[in-house]
């Protein structure tokens, strides 16, 4: 995707956190599988030209000096941040197509080892003041918060500001009080927030092309309509006089109040505004078709394989856990009905794909997974592959060992189902009644 950008115009690539990892947590033996993926990760956008970015709480989880050494070939901005000796730069100026950008990046608090030189709103007027007025076009990019984008857009001199930590999709920027646009390209990688700027000779300020062009459509329109109802005036009958008489008053008015607001959608002074025009592209679809990062993803997935802390026989953390063979004696019926369910082959699905040592992945595909107990890493699962019995009505351990009425969940609900069906990894897929009726076996059967 980026590739093809740059091929077709001036482009220049932003980031705005968390880019390699989601959250501040990284559980210590997750730390070498994420690093590996975060390398990969890396080494691609490297590769496709990196030009401003700034930290996230999740991408210094991994590690400050992982993420400087991540970083090597990427130019990261965090002006007011200090992770001990290390600093980054506030502001950067990327040439693209002629024009100069000048790009600010600060971050909120970020790191418990790391401090702030500065509040991020200061940074922001710092690296105003810093870049000054040879650049063509300012965009603020931070990690910080919520409101951050709202003040941020209110310091003099910034055009656009982008913010990570939200997480924000915005398809229309939006700005207040008429600050700053703000753009959010969305969470987890889902989507690519595209933002195109044309540049207009003398113009000062920004205005959204979409909204820009539906008013000049609007009073050409309009404009139109008044010209067929003068003509219509100068040559209908005395009757029809009144009815034109009051469309050339209607559409008088019209034409006013599209020209009031084109003026008003220009800049304040009358002169033209620069114009941007801004979507977000959908990843699915267009990710993994270029060899070259194919090739990367099948490498990182055989480094997860061979990487000794996963093949390493980790002792399988079954805890309270028997797995489902052990029903199949007594409850036969359930058995042999949920064999015929996805669930009895979720590992398969798994392995397939050559994810089964994922940490990431496991965790659905398996039983009892996270339970204190139970398997924490993709190594540990023995004998638990694939949802079993125990996903849904508890673990069985005490029950085999003498079983009674009362011990097992007899009933399970939806909320065990959607710990795994959670409407992020499974695409939303999940209806409760279709679903429900494809996973019960007959409420008869007794064992
Ligand atoms: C431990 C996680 C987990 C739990 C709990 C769970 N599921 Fe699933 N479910 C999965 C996974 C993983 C798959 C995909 C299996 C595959 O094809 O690899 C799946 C697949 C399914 C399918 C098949 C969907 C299809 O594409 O045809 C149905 C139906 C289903 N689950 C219903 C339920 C219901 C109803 C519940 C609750 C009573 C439930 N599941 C509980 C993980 C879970
Ligand atoms: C939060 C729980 C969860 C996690 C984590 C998870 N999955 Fe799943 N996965 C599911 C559920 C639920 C389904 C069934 C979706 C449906 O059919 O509605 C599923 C379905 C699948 C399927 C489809 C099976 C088929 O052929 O229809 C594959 C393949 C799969 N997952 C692979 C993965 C991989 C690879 C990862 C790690 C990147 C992963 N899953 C992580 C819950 C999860
Ligand atoms: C040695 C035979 C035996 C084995 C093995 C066994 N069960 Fe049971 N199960 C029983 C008996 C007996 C009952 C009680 C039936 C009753 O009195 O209603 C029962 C009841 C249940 C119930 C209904 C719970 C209730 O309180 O009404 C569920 C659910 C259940 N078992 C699930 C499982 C699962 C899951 C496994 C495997 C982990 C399993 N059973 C293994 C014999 C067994
Ligand atoms: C996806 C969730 C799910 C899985 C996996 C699952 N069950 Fe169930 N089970 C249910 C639900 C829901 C009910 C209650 C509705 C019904 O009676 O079918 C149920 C009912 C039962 C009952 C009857 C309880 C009663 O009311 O007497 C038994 C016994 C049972 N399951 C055993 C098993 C065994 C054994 C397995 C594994 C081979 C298994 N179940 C796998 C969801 C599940």
């Amino acid at each position: 995707m980026l590739k093809e950008l740059r091929e077709s115009t001036p482009t220049v690539v932003v980031d705005g956190g968390d880019l390699f990892w989601k959250s501040r947590v990284i559980r210590d033996r997750d730390l070498a599988q994420r690093q590996l993926k975060a390398q990969t990760q890396a080494k691609l956008l490297a590769q496709q030209g990196m030009d401003a970015m700034v930290p996230g709480e999740g991408d210094l989880a991994l590690g400050i000096s992982e993420y400087v050494a991540l970083t090597q070939d990427m130019p990261v901005l965090a002006g007011n941040l200090v992770c001990g000796e290390q600093t980054w730069p506030l502001t950067r100026v990327v040439r693209a197509g002629g024009q100069k950008v000048g790009v600010i990046g600060v971050t909120g608090e970020i790191h418990p080892d790391c401090t702030l030189s500065q509040d991020p709103i200061d940074a922001v007027k710092a690296g105003v003041e810093q870049l000054g007025s040879s650049v063509d076009v300012v965009l603020v990019i931070g990690h910080v918060g919520h409101s951050f984008a709202d003040h941020a857009g209110a310091v003099p001199g910034v055009d656009f500001v982008l913010e990570g930590e939200s997480g924000s999709a915005r398809k229309n920027p939006i700005r207040k009080d008429e600050g700053a646009w703000q753009l959010g390209s969305g969470k987890r990688g889902k989507t690519l927030g595209v933002l195109t700027l044309s540049f207009v000779k003398g113009a000062s300020g920004w205005m959204d092309q979409a909204s820009a062009v539906g008013i000049e459509e609007r009073l050409e329109q309009r404009s139109d309509r008044l010209e067929e109802a003068r003509e219509g005036l100068a040559t209908c009958s005395e009757e029809d006089r009144g009815k034109y008489e009051a469309r050339v008053d209607y559409f008088t008015q019209e034409v006013a109040e599209a020209e009031a607001d084109l003026a008003a959608a220009r800049a304040s002074d009358g002169a033209l505004s620069h114009l941007f025009l801004n979507k977000l592209v959908e990843l699915e679809a267009s990710i993994g078709e270029d060899d070259a990062v194919l090739a990367e993803l099948e490498a990182l997935t055989l480094a997860i394989d061979s990487m000794p802390a996963q093949v390493a026989s980790s002792p399988p953390r079954i805890g309270p856990y028997v797995g489902a063979e052990s029903c199949r004696g007594c409850h036969t019926d359930a058995y042999t009905q949920w064999k015929t369910t996805p669930h009895a082959a979720a590992y398969t699905s798994l392995e397939k794909e050559r994810k089964q040592l994922d940490n990431s992945c496991f965790g659905c595909h398996v039983t009892g997974a996270f339970h204190p107990e139970g398997p924490q890493y993709a190594n540990e699962v023995g004998h638990l592959k694939n949802v079993g019995c125990e996903s849904c009505h508890g673990p069985g351990k005490e029950h085999v060992a003498g079983p009674k009425a009362g011990q097992m969940t007899a009933e399970p609900r939806e909320a065990s189902c959607v710990q795994c069906h959670d409407g992020v990894q499974d695409n939303g897929d999940f209806d409760l009644e279709t679903y429900w009726a494809k996973v019960v076996h007959t409420s008869a059967e007794k064992p």
